[in-house]
C-alpha cells in the first residue's frame, strides 16, 4: 500500500503524542493538554430556538446546496462585525466562509505552496498550521521570538536570504502555544518588512477577543495599507468549535483563488450551519459569551500561574498570557518533556510536550499547558502533580520563585 501513496504522505505522520493522549482519556484525567473551550458557555437552548427559526424562516433553502464563497448575509455580517470589533475594513466580497479557520490554512497551502517553497513562521508556532501546510511539502523557516513577537532582525535576515518565500505565517494575539501577544511596534515592523520584500502575511487570529486585561492591540489586517495580509478568523473560541465555522479575509484576487480550491475541497461550508450562525449573530451576538469566557479563563489563568509560581522548581520559566488559552513552560535543557509526560500520565495529568510546535525539531524541554478546559480546583491539582514530577525529575527541592516572562 505504502508505494501507492503520494510521496507527500511520507512527511505526514500521526504524532506519537497524539497517540499517547488518545489512550489517556478518562474522567479522572486532569487534562491540561487540549485546547478545548469550556462547554458551559455553549448556548444550547438558544441554538435550539435558532435552529427552529432558521427552518421556519429559510425553509428548504437552509438545507440546499449554496455558494462556495458562503452565505451572502453571513459574509456581510462578518465584514460589519470585523470593522466594529477589530477595526478591519473589508467588503463582504473579500470574506470567504470556511469550515473552521483550519480549512483556511489548508486552502492557503493548496493555493500558494509548491514543494520546497518557504513558509516563515514563529518559533514555536501553531501545530495545526504545520500539519495543514506540511501536505504541500514546504520548508519551514522558524524565526526566533520573544515576549514582544517575532525578532525582526532575524525576520529581516531570513527574508533577505531565503529563496522562494511564499508566506509569513503568524499568530500575533495570545499565540497557540505560548500565549504571547505581539507589541504594536513589532506588528508595524513586520508589515514594513513584508512591504519591502513584497511578501504575503497570514494572520491567524482566533484569540484576539479573548483578552483578560490591558488594551487591545490592532490586528495586522487593520494596519495593512497595501492589502498583503490574509486574515483568518473563527467562531470556535467566541461561540462553539463544533459548528466548524470560520472565515478568511483577503483581497479579491487571492479570495478568488481560494474559492477555486475550496470548490474542489467541499463545494461549500454547510448551509444550515451558516444560517444558524447568521441568525444567532443577529438575534444574540457574541458579547455575552465572550464576557463569560474572559471571566472564566482569567480566573483559570490566575490559578494556573499562581500554582506554577508556588510549585515549580527553579530553572523553569513560564509565559504570562494576558488572554487566550495557553501558558508555555521552558524547562532546563536536560529535561525531556516527553518523559515528564509519561510520568504525569501515571498520576492522571496530561499536557502537550512543546517539541511538536517546532517544525525543524529540538526544544524537547518545553511544555504547553491549557487552562480553558478544566475547573480551577483541577488546574491547581494538575499543576501540583506536574510540579512534583518535575521536581523528582530535576532532583531538586521545591523552590519559592521562578522567572516569569512578562
Ligand atoms: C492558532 C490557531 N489557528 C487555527 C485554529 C483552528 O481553529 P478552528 O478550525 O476551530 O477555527 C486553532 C485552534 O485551536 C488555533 O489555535
Amino acid at each position: 500500500m505504502e508505494r501507492r501513496l503520494a510521496t507527500r504522505m511520507q512527511d505526514l505522520q500521526t504524532s506519537d503524542i497524539r497517540e499517547i493522549l488518545k489512550v489517556a482519556v478518562s474522567s479522572s484525567m486532569i487534562s491540561l493538554a487540549g485546547g478545548l473551550p469550556t462547554p458551559e458557555v455553549f448556548p444550547v437552548d438558544e441554538l435550539a430556538d435558532i435552529t427552529r427559526e432558521v427552518l421556519e424562516l429559510d425553509g428548504p433553502a437552509a438545507l440546499q446546496y449554496s455558494t462556495t464563497e458562503g452565505d451572502a448575509e453571513l459574509r456581510q455580517a462578518i465584514a460589519d462585525r470585523m470593522a466594529r470589533v477589530l477595526s478591519i475594513k473589508a467588503n463582504a466580497d473579500e470574506v470567504l466562509i470556511t469550515s473552521g479557520s483550519q480549512q483556511g490554512l489548508d486552502l492557503l497551502g493548496k493555493a500558494f505552496l509548491d514543494k520546497d517553497d518557504a513558509v516563515l513562521c514563529e518559533s514555536p508556532t501553531y501545530l495545526g498550521a504545520l500539519s495543514a501546510f506540511q501536505a504541500y511539502q514546504p520548508k519551514f523557516v522558524q524565526i526566533p521570538t520573544d515576549d514582544e513577537g517575532m525578532r525582526l532582525e532575524h525576520l529581516a535576515e531570513r527574508l533577505a536570504d531565503t529563496p522562494r518565500v511564499k508566506l509569513i505565517y503568524v499568530v500575533p494575539d495570545f499565540q497557540n502555544p505560548t500565549g504571547r501577544c505581539w507589541s504594536l511596534e513589532r506588528r508595524q515592523g513586520l508589515l514594513d518588512l513584508a512591504r519591502r520584500h513584497d511578501a504575503i502575511v497570514v494572520e491567524d487570529c482566533p484569540y484576539a477577543e479573548i483578552r483578560f486585561e490591558g488594551e487591545p492591540i490592532p490586528p495586522l489586517k487593520s494596519l495593512d495599507l497595501d492589502d498583503r495580509v490574509i486574515f483568518l478568523g473563527t467562531f470556535s473560541k467566541i461561540f462553539c468549535p463544533g459548528m466548524r465555522l470560520g472565515w478568511t479575509i483577503a483581497r479579491r484576487e487571492i479570495l478568488e483563488k481560494l474559492v477555486l480550491v475550496k470548490q474542489g475541497a467541499d463545494l461549500h461550508t454547510a448551509t444550515l450551519t451558516q444560517r444558524q450562525v447568521f441568525r444567532f449573530m443577529t438575534r444574540y451576538g457574541f458579547r455575552a459569551i465572550i464576557e463569560q469566557v474572559r471571566d472564566i479563563y482569567r480566573r483559570r489563568r490566575d490559578v494556573m500561574v499562581q500554582t506554577l509560581d508556588q510549585e515549580l522548581p527553579p530553572g523553569t520559566r513560564r509565559t504570562h498570557p494576558c488572554g487566550g488559552l495557553f501558558v508555555w513552560l521552558e524547562l532546563p535543557p536536560e529535561i525531556d518533556a516527553r518523559i515528564v509526560l509519561k510520568k504525569c500520565l501515571e498520576v492522571d495529568v496530561a499536557f502537550v510536550p512543546g517539541g511538536g510546535f517546532f517544525p525543524n525539531g529540538g526544544h524537547e524541554n518545553t511544555i504547553r499547558l491549557n487552562f480553558s478546559a478544566m475547573p480551577e480546583d483541577r488546574i491547581e491539582e494538575g499543576v501540583r502533580r506536574l510540579a512534583a514530577v518535575l521536581r523528582r525529575e530535576m532532583e531538586m527541592e521545591p523552590a519559592v520563585a521562578i522567572g516569569a516572562w512578562q
